[in-house]
């Protein structure tokens, strides 16, 4: 594959010198076999997403790629069990979805937040209703639990804003929000569905650093689907593209730049040969060349 042309092999040496996981060294957390997706019954069906399989591994970060259309948000449903499979087996964390009890956080394009709660009660709702804190929800509501959303709300800069309501915040702001409050229950698996998508490319940049410093802190796994091929190269260790729908996972690259990344490294030729390589990809997958290989 072209593509590994484009990661010198003294990126991959650093790499393993800033402590990144290697394939196949870490367990994984998601196993999809075989798995295939189809909305509708009968000749009325839309086959979302073509027999796939592949592992994630624990603390890992993906980045999902592909043509609109193509199954990326089918994939995460799958993972969160908002969806079952009309054939083969999703398991996360080593049991069959639907089975577990896996702490999950979500943020979409659009922020999702309650207009009628404030800012730091959107942030704490995860704790109200997750288990196992909503059994201390009441004894811990006005104390530790305010305490970590304050904490997280710092952390991205919003703890000023902690009062308010939604509607009173920028785009960007209220997205911060929603990636505080994906977070604030300690996720195993963090799901973020173009979270940066709505936003301008200054706060997109601004919040790609701070999700690096929070997943670098924390290490959820995290499963990305982006439409930004930059945002793909600087946040994840492993981009899987994927081919125009029925879609199926074409190309599956590890991207080993050290971390923390900053605006720096996306001006590394590296960087910009990647993106490259990618952008064709997609091109050719969105054209259809791409899911004959
Ligand atoms: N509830 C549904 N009922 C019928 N068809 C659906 C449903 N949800 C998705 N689809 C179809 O399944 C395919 C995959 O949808 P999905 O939402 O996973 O795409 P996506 O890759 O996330 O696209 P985008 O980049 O535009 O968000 C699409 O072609 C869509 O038309
Ligand atoms: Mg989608």
């Amino acid at each position: 594959m072209f593509l590994q042309n484009a990661i010198p092999a003294e990126t991959a040496d650093l790499a393993t010198a800033a402590g990144l996981p290697r394939p196949g060294t870490a367990r994984s957390i998601i196993e999809f076999e075989r798995v295939a997706v189809a909305y509708g019954r009968d000749a009325a069906a839309t086959q979302a997403l073509a027999e796939s399989s592949f592992r994630i591994d624990e603390g890992d970060f993906i980045a999902l790629v592909g043509p609109s259309g193509c199954g990326k948000s089918t994939i995460l449903k799958l993972v969160a069990g908002l969806l079952k499979a009309t054939s083969g087996h999703v398991f996360v964390a080593r049991r069959e979805v639907g089975a577990e009890d896996v702490r999950i956080g979500m943020a979409f394009q659009n922020p999702t937040l309650l207009p009628w709660l404030s800012i730091r009660k959107n942030v704490m709702l995860p704790l109200k209703i997750a288990h196992p804190f909503r059994k201390d929800w009441r004894q811990k509501r006005n104390g530790e639990y305010r305490d970590r959303a304050d904490a997280l709300l710092a952390k991205v800069g919003l703890l000023d804003f902690a009062d308010k309501f939604p509607w009173q915040l920028s785009g960007g702001m209220q997205q911060r929000a929603s990636l505080c409050r994906a977070l604030i229950h300690e996720p195993t698996l963090l799901l973020l569905d173009e979270p940066f998508g709505a936003l301008d490319q200054f706060t997109r940049e601004e919040l790609w650093a701070t999700l690096q410093t929070l997943w670098m802190e924390r290490r959820p796994t995290v499963l990305l689907v982006t439409h930004d091929l930059r945002e793909s190269a600087f946040l994840a260790n492993r981009i899987m593209v994927m081919s125009a729908r029925p879609g199926r996972i074409l190309v599956d690259e590890r991207v080993d730049f050290p971390r923390p990344r900053t605006l720096d490294t996306t001006v590394q030729p590296e960087f910009t040969n990647l993106t490259h390589a990618l952008r064709g990809l997609i091109v050719a997958a969105r054209s259809g060349a791409g899911g004959q290989s």
